[in-house]
């Protein structure tokens, strides 16, 4: 039942007399003030201005009210609320920008922890071209021969031919051992393994030998004290300088791609007649417009090493009859043949160690 039709006061309404909305608002605020975080924001937007709060509640009742008195109830509540969404509004920036404040020192990575993690190594590029070279030679039926590092100076020099008074026996390129008078040597070049070969093996002989050698040279982007040369050594009956250059053009097939092949310029090596050097086709131009060719630098051929006929010396030096065995030998750079191959114009970081570098050749095994 209604009651009589009295004038209606506003003020006399509970939630929408100003002290009450004041107080409603003064709460509001503090609980605003005093959220500690977004989550308890959340809560505090609900319980003083989600559709259930008091504020809202007695929004509801300005529609009961006379249309005289909904004005100035109306401003109030709508002013209760202005400010209220406006706190909230500022709050929740504030609270914001401190989490992500807290997220970026509480998620910070320190990248110089050491980590758990184990990087996969890698084989060096070396290592693995070495091997590469050896198994296409393996395939081949040839065997892997090796030799030490640290050589008698006979086999490295008397043996091959290389006289007492050849240049390459000069304190300028050779590191010596001391006391000299033991003529030991670091080998400065793989050819010994030759003579190794054909002092304890019989023919026929089919080797190859992948190693380190030693020059008294400057270190710089194509000199290194220490590099890697690739030998080869066949001896066996009717073996002539066809069969050599045949296998040299199989080979520069397979490490620098199809068609690949070689050409001989005559030259001298005092453990080979006739001698030559190799040269082999610019994979890159192929000899087809070479004047631009970077890799070759306008040959069209690029030099890979020398090899030759076994000098009959030799073999006699070794007790080899060379009226029955002929043979060919060949000599290659290894890190000469690296460079050309991945267009590296420095060979020292093929020395330097650094694991980026070996990396970034893949991690073959
Ligand atoms: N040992 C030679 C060098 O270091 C390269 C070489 C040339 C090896 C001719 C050979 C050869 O076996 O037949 O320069």
């Amino acid at each position: 039942m209604s009651g009589p039709n009295t004038d209606y006061d506003p003020v006399e309404v509970t939630p929408l007399k100003a002290d009450q909305v004041e107080a409603m608002r003064e709460a509001a605020l503090a609980a605003i003030a005093d959220a500690p975080d977004l989550d308890a924001l959340k809560q505090v937007r609900l319980d003083h201005a989600g559709d259930r709060s008091p504020i809202a509640l007695a929004n509801r009742e300005i529609g009961a009210l006379p249309p005289q008195a909904r004005k100035e109830a109306g401003q109030r509540i709508g002013q209760a609320r202005g400010a209220i969404n406006q706190a909230l509004a500022a709050r929740q920036s504030v609270l914001e920008a401190e989490h992500e404040e807290r997220m970026l020192v509480e998620e910070t990575v320190d990248v110089s922890l050491p980590t758990t993690r184990r990087r996969r190594g890698s084989r060096h590029p070396l290592t693995l071209q070495s091997e590469l070279i050896a198994d296409l030679f393996v395939a081949m039926g040839y065997e892997v021969a090796e030799g030490p590092v640290v050589e008698a100076e006979w086999l490295n020099f008397d043996a091959l031919n290389l006289g007492p008074d050849h240049p390459a026996r000069t304190m300028q390129d050779t590191f010596w051992t001391e006391p000299a008078e033991d003529h030991v040597v670091l080998r400065t070049q793989t050819s010994p393994v030759q003579a190794r070969t054909l002092l304890t093996r019989k023919p026929p002989i089919y080797v190859v030998c992948p190693g380190r050698v030693f020059r008294t040279d400057e270190y710089d982007a194509t000199h290194s004290p220490m590099f890697h040369q690739v030998e080869g050594l066949v001896v066996d009956e009717g073996i002539t300088m066809a069969h050599l250059k045949g296998t040299l053009d199989h080979f520069a097939s397979q490490l620098f791609g199809d068609g690949i092949s070689t050409r001989f310029r005559p030259s001298y090596f005092p453990f080979t007649e006739p001698s030559a050097e190799v040269d082999v086709l610019c994979f890159v131009c192929r000899n087809v417009d070479a004047e631009s060719c970077r890799t070759c630098r306008g040959e069209g051929w690029i030099e890979w090493g020398g090899c030759g006929v076994v000098n009959p010396r030799v073999l006699v030096a070794c007790g080899v009859d060379p009226e029955v065995y002929s043979g060919f030998a060949f000599g290659m750079g290894i890190d000469r043949s690296f460079m050309f191959r991945h267009d590296l114009e420095d060979l020292r970081p093929l020395f330097e160690g650094d694991v980026r570098f070996s990396s970034a050749f893949g991690t073959e095994i």
